[in-house]
């Protein structure tokens, strides 16, 4: 045997940004050594009582232990139109413009495949979630990426796209409240995407995974809240961050019924669903109090205090994040984002470079809110002991 040869496509793709810190954790750890871990943007919250109780019995049901339908069971799709109305006053039809996925990652990598043929231009935001460009690569797709900047409140500038860029193009991925950056959208904004995606017939992706996890202010809006969204676009929704379920893999894609669809059809190609007990949790999640999502916004904010205020008195420049538990901090001057967060790993302090989601991540490294607040107290105390 000579051995294997990777294919292409994944002989050029860099290691999977959190696979590859979850090794280096591993090997410190495996020496002993303590971390505070503030990679991942992984809660570690529990789920709420009630829906892991609405799994307990779902789970003890038969009929729930069969294939599940593709596009999610009617109940679950109903849930989450239910849920859009209630919160976003988005009206959707369950049966034509929702589809359940196995998680909203699952959705976005394959959400591409339906719909980027081969040299078709992909409108990514730098930084962002590493998913939009791989998949817009494993299908032929090319990337332009649209630099998020902190002097543009990190929104993209449609203007800047070049015109011929503009008419290759065929999607265009957002994500707000933003993953790293936390930034927000605004309503304005969201009508220039709009007015944009008509007039160069785009499809417009939005992913709202952190639509919920928020501290000031009035809440995040959804992009298909703007007139004409529901002409151009989808949004990839996940129970993971909202309701602390990231081991469950629930989510849902809502929007144009064409667009569902194509999704749809790739994935009655690819896989079988989601376990349906999975979807009757989703359901309670979706459709009972949401006081519990009430409470986590309130730990977060009371540990953004600790994190951010521990390390503003240290001197750091820190993004408060309005919403999203990211928060990223500027480098201290010298330092890249590679050389700070392998200090602070040296520290005690996992953290994310933001050059993990695009070269304009240069200048900060992430840090999640994903620790109680004595841990991000002394992890505060860490980070600055790393500048030294
Ligand atoms: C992150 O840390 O950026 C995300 O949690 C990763 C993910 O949601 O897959």
């Amino acid at each position: 045997m000579s051995g294997f040869t990777l294919a292409q496509r994944i002989k050029e793709l860099p290691p999977y940004l959190f696979a590859d810190i979850d090794k280096k954790k591993a090997a410190l750890r495996a020496q002993g050594k303590d971390l505070i871990d503030l990679g991942i943007g992984d809660p570690d919250l529990p789920t709420p009582e009630h829906i892991v109780a609405a799994m307990q019995k779902a789970a003890a049901e038969p009929r729930y232990h069969r294939y599940p339908s593709y596009e999610g069971m009617k109940d679950f799709r109903e849930a989450a139109v239910g849920w859009y109305q209630r919160r976003f006053g988005v009206s959707l039809d369950a049966a034509t413009e929702c589809c359940a996925l196995i998680g909203s990652k699952e959705g976005i990598a394959h959400f591409p495949v339906a719909f980027v043929d081969p040299g078709d231009v992909v409108l990514v935001p730098d930084p962002g979630y590493p998913v939009y460009a791989t998949w817009t690569r494993f299908v032929g797709g090319e990337v332009h990426y649209m630099p998020l900047r902190r002097d543009n409140g990190f929104l993209p500038d449609l203007a800047a796209i070049p015109a011929d860029v503009a008419k290759r193009a065929k999607m265009m991925w957002i994500n707000y409240p933003n993953n790293p950056t936390a930034a927000l959208a605004t309503k304005d904004f969201y009508a220039r995407v709009v007015e944009f995606a008509k007039k160069n017939n785009i499809i417009v992706a939005s992913d709202v995974a952190y639509s919920e996890v928020f501290f000031e202010g009035e809440p995040p809006i959804s992009f298909l809240e703007t007139p004409g969204a529901k002409e151009v676009g989808i949004e990839f929704q996940s129970l993971s961050k909202t309701y602390n379920m990231t081991g469950w893999r629930i989510g849902f894609a809502v929007g144009n019924a064409q667009l569902v669809q194509g999704l749809g059809k790739v994935k009655t190609n690819t896989d079988s669903g989601a376990f349906e007990a999975v979807q009757a949790a989703a359901v309670a999640a979706l459709s009972s109090s949401q006081e519990p999502v009430e409470k986590m916004r309130a730990i977060y904010k009371e540990r953004r205090e600790v994190l951010c205020g521990g390390l503003q008195k240290a001197g750091f420049d820190v993004l408060v994040p309005k919403a999203t538990f990211y928060v990223l901090v500027v480098n201290p001057k010298g330092l890249t984002s590679a050389d700070f967060v392998s200090r602070l790993l040296d520290a005690g302090v996992v953290s994310t470079p933001a050059t993990g989601f695009g070269a304009c991540g240069e200048g900060y490294v992430r840090l999640t809110l994903c620790a109680d607040k004595a841990r991000l107290a002394e992890a505060a105390e860490r980070v600055q002991r790393a500048r030294v």
